[in-house]
């Protein structure tokens, strides 16, 4: 399972330091930690982690390798300050700055080309649940946001409703197993026939201490992708906590 934490625009470089060192102080394994930090952190933070366990990400790049993009940030530069992930396509990029599909797959290509591996967010706003076509928009996101070129191994997807993030409104069990059993059926279908391994398929939009175990035990749910609780040391422990009993659990069933 993997837990990402997406900061967002928070908190102060200050608290982001304790913040880290809190979380590095848990061991949690076998599940997978990522922190997508402010571009800005990705230095100091890097450096706190040195040795850690936890991955680091960034929250988006640019679809250029370089060149005249004032305020925007590389996949490079990315990596080149310690990340090994970017976050792409979340719906604060898609709605705030009206990216649209078809530019994060050009990020998501120009990610795999400097070596990082990606999350693709997709998720239907309130408007699109109500008039029935919740699955259909985030199939089509979906399609048109991961390129083939993506080899399946540095691809995770985020299923993260949009009126379900820091909203307290967490999706219903039945809802969001079935969007992730519908991207699961989707993800094989690659148009180069390559062999596909598991995608991990994250949940994100107002997990908590609370409702993680429950959401964690659905089948095709990799992982979360946590925004408000990741700001929270405890919160954010006890969730990867209840990633790693459902790991455990899973392997003794096996
Ligand atoms: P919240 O966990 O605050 O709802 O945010 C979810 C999110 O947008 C993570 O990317």
């Amino acid at each position: 399972m993997i837990i990402a934490a997406n900061w967002k625009m928070n908190p102060s470089l200050k608290d982001a330091g304790g913040l880290a060192n809190a979380l590095n102080a848990k061991i949690v394994q076998p599940v997978t930690r990522i922190l997508l930090a402010p571009h800005t952190y990705l230095i100091p933070m890097s450096i706190r982690l040195q040795g850690s366990d936890i991955r680091l990400g960034g929250q988006d790049c640019h679809q250029a390798a370089d060149g005249a993009h004032t305020g925007d940030v590389s996949a490079a530069m990315l990596r080149d300050c310690g990340a090994s992930v970017v976050l792409l396509g979340h719906s604060e990029r898609r709605i705030n700055h009206g990216e649209k599909s078809r530019l994060v797959a050009e990020k998501a290509k120009q990610a795999i080309v400097h070596g990082m591996d990606v999350i693709v967010c997709l998720g239907e706003t309130l408007g699109e649940r109500h008039a029935g076509q919740a699955e259909q928009v985030v199939i089509d996101q979906l399609r048109a946001s991961v390129p083939d070129e993506i080899p399946r191994g540095q691809l995770m997807i985020a299923y993260e409703p949009v009126w379900a993030i820091g909203t307290g409104e967490v999706a219903s069990l039945a809802d969001i197993a079935a969007m992730h059993d519908a991207i699961a059926s989707e993800l094989p279908k690659n148009q180069r026939g390559d062999i596909i391994p598991n995608v991990p398929i994250l949940y994100g939009g107002s997990v908590n201490a609370e409702n993680a175990a429950s959401i964690f035990s659905l089948d095709n749910v990799g992982g979360g992708l946590i925004g408000g609780a990741s700001l929270d040391a405890e919160a954010f422990d006890l969730i990867c906590e209840s990633a790693r009993s459902q790991m455990l659990k899973s392997e003794f069933v096996k």
